[in-house]
């Protein structure tokens, strides 16, 4: 039963696919589009992974189709696109993170992170656009972070890999325009999910994180998947290449850090 809140956004009767719909961005994107009369196909690369969205999805009366495929292995993908059919929407929320600076990190560890946080979106959207095409058009969203514009201690890899998606979806605009499909990403700041929950446990950190930001806190997964249905519904339909940043203005504190004169 859909969300009479949801009307507005014109996504009912849709079909999505969300990678990484097991994870904390993934799952609450996931729940928000089934609300909205989407049919949602949960993908991860565990059953594990996504238990707790089928088991979420269930309390409010879904009961979403779920496949397990890891998006950094090409046929996997391919494999999965055939099994799942067509879609008009994609959500690639699928991604890992790792430490390391540049002049250390392991190139194995540079290959792989580069494999699921871009080369799995480029994997999806390969196998996934055709059948948009078929459709007449679609949509795709791709979460990056503001790591992709903003460097930071320990964050080499991941940070380059989100960068390179970022401009991946602007190609895939590029590309796909003509074709009735839109692709963006969004950047999120800080949001607290049960994958970043372990960093909360340092004492007074989420007060200090919270006070780091202009609107006052860090994000809820929600705050992401709200713009993540927008994004991808017709209400954004003259958007698309397009980086949608949420994160309640902490890129905007930058000059913040100067340090004034008797400062
Ligand atoms: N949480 C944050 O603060 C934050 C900030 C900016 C960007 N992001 C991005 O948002 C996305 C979701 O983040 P999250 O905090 O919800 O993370 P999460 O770890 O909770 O979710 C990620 C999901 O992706 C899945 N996944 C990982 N590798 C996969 C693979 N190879 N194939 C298929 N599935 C795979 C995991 O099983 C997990 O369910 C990530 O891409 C992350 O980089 C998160």
């Amino acid at each position: 039963m859909m969300s009479p809140d949801t009307v507005w956004l014109e996504l009912a009767g849709l079909r999505a696919v969300v990678t990484g719909g097991g994870g904390g961005i993934g799952r609450a994107a996931a729940l928000k589009l089934l609300d909205a009369g989407v049919e949602t196909i949960v993908l991860d690369q565990h059953a594990h992974a996504y238990a707790q969205t089928v088991h979420d999805a269930a309390r409010l009366g879904f009961a979403p189709e779920t496949v397990v495929c890891d998006v950094a292995d090409s046929t996997d993908v391919k494999n999965a696109a055939r099994a799942i059919g067509p879609v008009d929407l994609l959500v690639n929320t699928a991604g890992i993170v790792g430490e390391g600076d540049l002049l250390n990190v392991d190139a194995g560890e540079w290959a792989t992170m580069l494999s699921v946080n871009l080369s799995g979106s480029f994997h999806t959207a390969q196998a996934f656009a055709p059948g948009m095409i078929a459709r007449g058009g679609g949509a795709m969203v791709h979460i990056a972070s503001i790591a992709a514009t903003h460097p930071r201690a320990h964050s080499s890899a991941y940070s380059a890999s989100k960068a390179g998606l970022k401009l991946m979806s602007q190609q895939l605009a590029f590309e796909l325009g003509p074709s009735g499909i839109r692709s963006n990403t969004i950047s999120p700041g800080m949001v607290r999910t049960p994958r970043t929950e372990t960093n909360y446990l340092a004492p007074d950190l989420i007060e200090r994180r919270h006070a780091a930001v202009p609107l006052g806190r860090v994000a809820r997964p929600c705050d992401i998947a709200d713009v993540v249905l927008f994004t991808l519904s017709p209400r954004a339909r003259y958007i698309t290449g397009a980086d949608i940043v949420v994160d309640g203005g902490l890129t905007q504190t930058l000059m913040s850090h100067i340090t004034e004169s008797g400062g």
